[in-house]
């Protein structure tokens, strides 16, 4: 066994001491999470999608208002690749971890629903949903699924449909840069966190406020935080512990180990 196996089993077995006592958990994901699913995250430097795209002409309301053909297929074409992917070991630990004798919250800066297909039912979803567009104008949620059409390929130019009552472009319902998180789930998220005695904080880079607050709020209340992330998370404070792993690796591990 060498150095690096060896580090990564004892902050396993370390982190499923904690998980094993736990009462109430919050696992915060991040779009690691769901890469060995086969969706791209944002930030990783050669396959994320900030490296190939710049989120100011895709994933503001001015883009939307400049090009909102761009905008509409790129999120189409993101919706498709969700549509062709399938849970991975860590979504579906999660899911079994919450048929448990503790309670399981999960909070996702995700627009996917993989967790959902995985079978965790209590999914707070703090940056919206890919299924759930509504219009730009009104803000009104379309009542039927016409607007959901499949696309051919990456960077395919689609103008977005038109809303049923006001005649507005529909937009993607995910929360852009510049807007607030949508208020009930972010209450939820940090009640929760308050409330929690362990977060597992899985595949997230921790730069985007304020959902990067989440752990920080475990933490001042007491909880201990488990960071599972192949990049080295730095800085740790006290009851902070880091696990040098892929989500899908460590999560099947963690939850044997802890023997749930
Ligand atoms: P990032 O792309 O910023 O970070 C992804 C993290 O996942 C990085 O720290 C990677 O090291 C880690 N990672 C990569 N592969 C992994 C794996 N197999 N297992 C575990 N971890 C892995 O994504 P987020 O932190 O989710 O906002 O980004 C936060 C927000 O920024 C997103 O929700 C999105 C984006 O702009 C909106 O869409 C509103």
């Amino acid at each position: 066994m060498n150095e690096t196996n060896t580090e990564l089993r004892e902050g396993l077995a370390a982190a499923a001491v904690l998980l094993g006592k736990a009462r109430h958990v919050v696992v915060f994901t991040g779009a690691g999470i769901s890469a060995e699913s086969g969706i791209p995250t944002f930030r990783d430097p050669l396959t994320g999608l900030w490296a190939r795209y710049d989120p100011e002409t895709l994933e503001t309301p001015r883009a939307f208002r400049e090009d909102a053909a761009l905008v509409w297929g790129w999120y189409l074409w993101r919706r498709m690749k969700v549509a062709q992917a399938l849970p991975n070991a860590a979504h579906k630990t999660i899911a079994t971890l919450g048929t448990t004798q503790r309670e399981v919250t999960v909070i996702t800066q995700n627009i996917d629903d993989l967790h959902e297909r995985a079978g965790s039912s209590d999914v707070i979803h703090l940056h919206g949903s890919l299924d759930i567009p509504k219009c730009f104008a009104c803000h009104r949620i379309p009542t039927d699924e016409s607007w959901n059409t499949d696309i051919a390929a990456e960077g395919v130019r689609v103008e977005p449909p038109r809303c049923e009552r006001c005649k507005g472009k529909l937009r993607p319902g995910i929360v852009w840069f510049g807007e607030d998180l949508p208020s009930r789930a972010w209450k939820r998220a940090l009640a929760t966190a308050k409330s929690c005695d362990l977060l597992l904080s899985i595949g997230t880079s921790g730069l985007v406020y304020p959902a990067a607050e989440i752990p920080r709020e475990a933490l001042r209340n007491g909880a201990s935080v488990i960071h599972i992330n192949p990049a080295p998370v730095t800085q740790l404070g006290v009851n902070e512990y880091a696990i040098a792993g892929t989500a899908g690796q460590c999560m099947p591990l963690l939850a044997s180990l802890a023997g749930v």
